[in-house]
């Protein structure tokens, strides 16, 4: 970091931190009270530039922003990395505080669930049981019930999500038509390391040579592109082809889907379609989707 640009961060005012439900709301309460608009990007932390991606977009979009860093233990299942789930408080306050965030959201586990295990839960449905849900069940009722409850606790204008997790966009936007949330969804596309690998928190679990194989995921993306005009046949040969190049990678899934349902398309499909895919690579599980024009 350069001279200026440590002094730039020096004077950037932190975001406030509330840990309670009733210090964000009634920070909230007082935005609105000032007739200011509220735009928030609920996060679990580990930030990079994906998020700070969401965030710029959340900012351009409202005059306050909310972020909220909270690990959410109903959306992991036995066995997955909540425990290990990276942590790093301080350098993503400090990056919230460069992005001009007012508020961070940053709740205890009991804070958000005094009870345990929660009784009452958003069921994510039939498209909640498919591809990433078939490999994590329960991760998308985890996922929609905590971001049911921080749409709640915050009551934000509008949600900034990540295309990166589609699957959970396309949920997201279901439950807030299906239960007439007040809250505007907002998408930014998937931001990428320059080598083409999507961002996420989890690639810090990668080594050198997990890090190498998991360009499977971006590679296998950019070949079905490219076979699209050929149909899905040919898109899922291609794709399925570029993880034969790489060794140490478990390939979970790869499908195309109509992202109007979220449901696999068949060989008669022609126009818009998302291409998903999942692999684990070393202990990590990876997942990256890409949009196509089916010929
Ligand atoms: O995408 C995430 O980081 C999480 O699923 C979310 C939306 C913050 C809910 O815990």
């Amino acid at each position: 970091m350069t001279g200026d640009e440590q002094r730039a961060v020096r004077t950037v005012a932190a975001p406030a931190v509330h840990r309670t439900i009733a210090g964000i709301r009634q920070a909230v309460r007082g935005a609105r009270s000032e007739g200011r608009t509220v735009a928030f990007v609920p996060t679990m932390g580990a930030l990079h530039d994906g998020h700070l991606a969401l965030v710029r977009r959340a900012r351009a979009a409202a005059d306050d922003v909310v972020v909220s860093i909270f690990v959410n233990p109903l959306q992991f299942g036995a066995g997955e990395d909540l425990d290990r789930y990276p942590r790093t408080f301080d350098a993503d306050l400090d990056a919230l505080a460069r992005e001009g965030v007012a508020h961070v959201f940053a709740p205890a586990v009991d804070e958000m669930y005094p009870d345990g295990e929660v009784e009452t839960r958003i069921a994510a449905g039939h498209v909640g049981t498919l591809y990433e849900g078939a490999s994590r069940p329960g991760h998308f009722d985890g996922m929609l019930t905590v971001v049911a409850k921080l749409f709640h606790i915050v009551q934000p204008d509008r949600a900034v999500f990540g295309q990166k997790d589609a699957q959970q966009v396309f949920l997201v936007r279901r439950m807030v038509a299906d239960l007439d949330v007040p809250v505007e969804v907002e998408v930014v596309p998937t931001v990428r390391e320059p080598d083409g690998l999507a961002m996420s928190s989890r690639n810090r679990y990668l080594d050198a040579p997990d890090r190498r194989t998991a360009l499977a995921l971006s590679e296998a993306l950019a070949a079905a592109g490219r076979a699209a005009p050929e149909g899905l046949d040919e898109v899922l040969a291609e794709a399925a082809a570029a993880f034969g190049d790489h060794d140490g990678i478990d390939l979970d899934y790869l499908v195309v889907v109509d992202p109007e349902t979220f449901l696999p398309v068949d060989e008669a499909a022609h126009g818009p379609a998302t291409v998903l895919v999942a692999a684990r690579v070393g202990g990590t599980r990876l997942i990256d989707n890409a949009d196509i024009v089916l010929g």
